[in-house]
C-alpha cells in the first residue's frame, strides 16, 4: 500500500475550507452509527455485490472506510483503489490499513483526468461527494471511461426526503433555505446525465437518529456545514441558541438520514 499524491492542482484557501471539515465528517459518521438503527456501510455493499477478484476505485474515499471493507470482499491478488483530494484524509486512509496489500490510496482532484487506462475497473463508486464537484460531465466521462463494460457504478447522496427534522428546526430558529440546500439537486443533477450511458436504478436508505441530549444534537447541526455557512459568522452563536431554544421546546430529538443511490450498470 502507498501514499501517492498528483493533479491535485487544488488552491490553499479551498484546501484549508475542506479540512475543517474532516473532523466534522468523522463525528458525523459515528452519530449516525452510535445514535442511528441501520447501517450505511452494509447497505452500500449488499447493493455493490462485489466479487471476488474485481477491481474497484472508490472517488472522493475520505478515510477509506468503505474502501478497506471493499478490499476485504474482493480479496488478495484484485486492485482496490481509494482516491480523494485531502491528503489529511488520505494519510488517516493509510494509517488504518497497512495489512492490505492490493489496497492503494492516492491524492488526486476528481476533476482531473484519472491516471488509470480505460476499462480498469468492475466497480467504481463515489459517495457523498458528487455534489462537492465544480462541474460532473467531464467527471462522469472519465468514470464511463474507467469502468469495463457492464461495470456497475455506485453513487450516493441526499435523498429530497433527507434531515427533515434539521431543516425545520433551521427555519424555526431564523435561518433561511438557499438555492445552494435544496435536497433535490443530487437527485436532478444525476438522472439526465446517467439515462444515456448506463441502465439505472434508484435505491433508498433510511437511518432515523435518535439524540441523547440537546448538545449532542446542536454539535451534529453545526457538523452538517450546510446550515451554518448560510448564517454570517458573527451571527452563529446567537443561531447556535436560538436553535437550542428550539430543540428545547421540542417533543423529539429524531432526524431522518435519507440517502439515494443510483446503482448503474455501463451500456
Ligand atoms: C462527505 S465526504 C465523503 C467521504 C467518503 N466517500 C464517505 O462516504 O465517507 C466528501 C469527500 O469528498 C472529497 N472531495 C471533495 N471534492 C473533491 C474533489 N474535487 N476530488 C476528490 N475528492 C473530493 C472530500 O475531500 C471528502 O473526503
Amino acid at each position: 500500500m502507498h501514499i501517492q499524491s498528483r493533479n491535485s492542482r487544488t488552491s490553499n484557501q479551498q484546501r484549508s475550507s475542506l479540512e475543517s471539515g474532516s473532523y466534522q465528517l468523522e463525528r458525523r459518521c459515528d452519530v449516525n452509527s452510535k445514535w442511528g438503527q441501520a447501517d450505511i456501510n452494509d447497505w452500500i455493499l449488499c447493493l455493490l455485490k462485489l466479487q471476488r477478484g474485481e477491481a474497484v476505485l472508490d472517488i472522493a474515499c475520505g478515510y477509506g472506510l468503505i474502501t478497506r471493507l471493499a478490499a476485504k470482499t474482493v480479496g488478495p491478488s484484485s486492485q482496490v483503489v481509494g482516491t480523494d483530494l485531502q491528503l489529511e484524509f488520505i494519510r488517516t486512509a493509510h494509517e488504518r490499513e497497512r495489512k492490505i496489500e492490493e489496497l492503494t490510496f492516492m491524492v488526486h482532484n476528481a476533476m482531473m483526468p484519472f491516471p488509470f487506462r480505460d476499462e480498469t475497473f468492475d466497480v467504481i463508486f463515489c459517495n457523498f461527494a458528487i455534489y462537492h464537484f465544480s462541474t460532473i460531465d467531464g467527471f462522469l466521462d472519465e468514470v464511463r471511461r474507467m469502468l469495463r463494460p457492464q461495470g456497475r457504478l455506485l453513487v450516493t447522496g441526499p435523498d429530497p426526503a433527507n434531515n427533515e427534522f434539521l431543516y425545520q428546526v433551521h427555519i424555526a430558529a431564523g435561518g433561511s433555505i438557499t438555492a445552494n440546500m435544496a435536497r433535490a439537486t443530487f437527485k436532478n443533477m444525476m438522472e439526465e446525465r446517467l439515462l444515456a450511458h448506463y441502465s439505472y436504478n434508484y435505491h433508498v436508505f433510511r437511518n432515523m437518529i435518535t439524540f441523547p441530549s440537546i448538545d449532542d444534537f446542536t454539535r451534529y447541526y453545526s457538523d452538517t456545514e450546510l446550515f451554518l455557512a448560510n448564517i454570517p459568522t458573527e451571527e452563529r452563536t446567537r443561531h447556535l441558541l436560538r436553535v437550542r431554544r428550539v430543540l428545547e421546546n421540542s417533543p423529539r430529538l429524531q432526524n431522518e438520514k435519507v440517502v439515494g443511490g443510483y446503482l448503474a450498470r455501463k451500456l
